[in-house]
């Protein structure tokens, strides 16, 4: 099998990458990325030698250049990674949402109808269902949960979502559609929730949470994201859309509280900021179609994952302080203008 895999030099689909190139050798990856503030090929230096991994540079909005790379490759499959992904930036720029989310995705569906592809597989959201009430800690989404998205990130993917099934159905695309929960685990950009207090906690810098801390989201471990994903590329059943979670949401609160004790901080690092307008109460879903069609289910415990990801922040400066030095510390600087004390 011979796989495009884009955005492969972000945060999950690196991961995705360090896993399949090991577990099938006898397939050929080829990772595309067009290298925004998100993705580094630093995240990909364990496969610099692999003989069934190669990196190519390109945008997926550029319809003359996916056109040649896909003629030229003759993929079997495509997974679909790349996107812009962080909700705070959509707030911000949206267009760049609406070009690579929507604008990338219809790119590649059609070149990969003319290529003649056996699987297009998109990375999407739990993020296109909206959020659900906190006081209603029964209520949970469902792959058949009728798309509610809240902000331009999830209105974009949402948008791509329904190109992708459009194109099953129009053009007979073989497409299957997986709708992660929040990933967390190594090589995460410090923009995302995480990651960011992981970092700041270890220069004892104060950590923003939005409005009331008491926001959930369901927290799954990035492995447990790529083994999903590798099981609905091989077994799932074209047209079918696939929701992956751990089945258990935490506040922010929560989570960081949890970060700061791992790491022998202070609880009172923790600062309430300005809250994300329009901010997803809680997310929460149900993986059972997955888990009883493909027999997937997350292996890596919530703490244990935890641990994991701050062991990987705390030996791996190297790969993450050189990310404070560009355009995040401009982003960061904005962003976080208005609260007190808040300098990279
Ligand atoms: P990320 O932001 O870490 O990485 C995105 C990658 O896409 C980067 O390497 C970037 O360079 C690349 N990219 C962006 N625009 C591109 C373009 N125009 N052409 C080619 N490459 C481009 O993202 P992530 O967190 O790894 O998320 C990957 C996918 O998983 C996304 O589709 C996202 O919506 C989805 N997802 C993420 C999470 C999460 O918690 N991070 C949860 C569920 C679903
Ligand atoms: P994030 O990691 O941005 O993922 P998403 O918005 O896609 O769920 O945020 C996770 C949660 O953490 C979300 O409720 C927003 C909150 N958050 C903060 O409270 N402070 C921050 O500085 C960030 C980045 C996120």
């Amino acid at each position: 099998m011979k796989a495009i895999v884009t955005g492969g030099a972000g945060f999950i689909g690196s991961n995705f990458l360090q896993m399949v190139c090991g577990t099938y050798p006898e397939d050929s990856w080829i990772c595309l990325d067009a290298l925004t503030y998100a993705g580094t090929t630093a995240s990909l230096a364990s496969l610099a030698n692999c003989r069934n991994f190669r990196f190519v540079k390109g945008d997926i909005t550029d319809r003359a250049f996916v056109h040649e790379l896909f003629a030229s490759e003759a993929p079997d499959v495509v997974i679909h990674f790349a996107a812009e992904t962080h909700v705070d930036r959509s707030l911000i720029d949206p267009f760049v949402f609406e070009r690579t989310n929507v604008g990338g995705t219809i790119t590649l569906l059609e070149e990969a109808r003319i290529a003649g592809v056996q699987r297009f597989h998109q990375i999407s959201t739990d993020e296109v269902y909206g959020d659900l009430p906190l006081e209603r800690p029964d209520l949970f989404f469902t792959e058949s949960s009728p798309l509610r998205p809240s902000s331009p990130y999830s209105a974009s993917k949402a948008s791509a979502d329904l190109f992708v099934h459009a194109y099953g159905r129009s053009h007979g695309l073989p497409v299957t559609i997986s709708r992660c929960s929040n990933n967390f685990g190594p090589w995460s950009f410090p923009e995302k929730l995480i990651p960011l207090t992981a970092i700041r906690a270890l220069s004892n810098k104060s950590i923003p949470i939005y409005g009331t801390g008491l926001n959930t989201r369901d927290w799954l471990f990035v492995s447990d994201h790529c083994r999903a994903i590798d099981c609905i590329v091989r077994h799932g059943t074209p047209g079918e859309i696939y929701n992956v979670c751990s089945g258990r949401d935490r506040s922010n609160l929560e989570v960081v509280g949890e970060i700061l004790d791992l790491l022998h901080k202070p609880r009172s690092l923790i600062t309430l900021v300005a809250d994300r307008p329009g901010h997803d109460k809680r997310y929460a879903m149900s993986a059972e179609k997955l888990s009883k069609t493909l027999g997937w289910e997350p292996q890596v415990p919530f703490e244990e994952g935890l641990r994991a990801t701050l062991r990987w922040y705390v030996q791996n400066r190297a790969w993450w302080e050189p990310l404070l030095k560009g355009e995040f510390r401009e982003y960061f600087a904005s962003h976080y203008s208005d609260s007190e004390g808040f300098d990279l």
